[in-house]
């Protein structure tokens, strides 16, 4: 009948609507575990993905599945080499099962500011590094920055004392652990989905991560406050799997590899600007932001800099010195 063709067709476009990938093209997914809005990661991955179905439509679609909803960090390396996903981006903490040369980037007090990781994310050396991950698969297309880690817990942190004794979430990093136990503290890792869970519940006392995370995470909710101790960088490696690039015809990988490559380093450009919104709505939200006087910060660092010792021969004492001497 008329109606019933009129229904048929109505569900059909309701369907396109639904599902933008057309037949033909390539569908890539981006899986990844932070917050669509608000957050570096999340805005990039819309970019990327806004770009790609704008400028690629009829070559390639891609979907973005934020916050955990497909994959956590764990998981979504594997499904990279199974084809199940094509792009993540999970954070350089947690490429330790694949090599100890991104341990590089967990040294405590490695970068003074954000401004000096960026610069070193840009760089060659850092390009470099990125290949260690074609020997299980990988590709790493670039950096995602995502700003410089502050401490919270269920007490005042000011003194490096302060932490000894509790229990702190930590990414999946050895640097990570031996940094907190150097603060004669423990570490537990978990997934970062269970973390406000974590804290809630006073399975952990305490966490380090960005403004950004911290802020659409909540975790400022179930902390006494956050310590601005600017220890540590949280960024991130876009990655996807050998097969799935080699995949593609040559113009299409090159004209994704450039959308990449712009895309990435105009979300790098927001990154500090995104991260000062988000201290301040923290701020704004009541919670206690403690700075630290230069004095204090200067025990935190004697306290957690002599980590360096246990990791520079995995790391590569050259490789090291050569990110140090790119500090501005
Ligand atoms: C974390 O686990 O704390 C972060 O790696 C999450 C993220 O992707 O920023």
């Amino acid at each position: 009948t008329i109606s019933g063709l009129a229904l048929t067709l109505a569900a059909g476009a309701a369907q396109a609507q639904d599902d933008p990938c057309g037949s033909g093209e390539t569908i890539v997914k981006f899986s990844h575990v932070v917050a669509a809005q608000g957050h570096p990661k999340g805005e990039a991955a819309q970019l990327l993905a806004d770009r790609v179905n704008e400028e690629m439509d009829g070559k390639l679609c891609m979907q973005v599945f934020p916050n955990s909803t497909l994959y956590d960090d764990d998981k979504v390396m594997e499904s990279l080499l199974l084809g199940d996903v094509q792009l993540a981006a999970p954070s350089l903490s947690k490429f330790e099962a694949y090599t100890s040369k991104l341990r590089l980037y967990d040294l405590p007090f490695l970068f003074p500011t954000l401004a000096d990781a960026n610069h070193y994310l840009a760089s060659d050396n850092a390009k470099d590094l990125l290949s260690v991950l074609q020997d299980e698969g990988y590709e790493g297309l670039g950096y995602i920055s995502s700003g410089l880690k502050q401490f919270s817990a269920n007490k005042p942190l000011v003194m490096p004392e302060d932490a000894a004794g509790l229990k702190f979430r930590v990414q999946t990093s050895d640097v990570a652990v031996a940094m907190i136990e150097a603060l004669k503290a423990s570490a537990q890792k978990l997934a970062f989905k269970e973390v406000y869970g974590a804290l809630q519940q006073g399975v952990v006392d305490g966490q380090e991560n960005s403004w950004c995370n911290t802020y659409t995470q909540k975790f400022f909710e179930v902390q006494d406050g956050i310590t601005e101790t600017n220890h540590q960088l949280l960024a991130y490696a876009l990655i996807t799997s050998q097969d799935f690039l080699d995949s593609l015809d040559d113009d299409v990988r090159e004209q994704f590899l450039t959308i990449v490559n712009e895309t990435l380093a105009d979300a790098n450009n927001k990154v500090a600007q995104q991260e000062d919104e988000c201290r301040t709505q923290i701020a704004n939200a009541g919670s206690e932001i403690r700075k630290l006087t230069p004095e204090q910060r200067e025990a935190w660092v004697t306290v957690m800099k002599p980590v360096w010792d246990q990791f520079r021969n995995d790391i590569g004492a050259d490789v090291i010195d050569a990110a140090v001497v790119m500090n501005g």
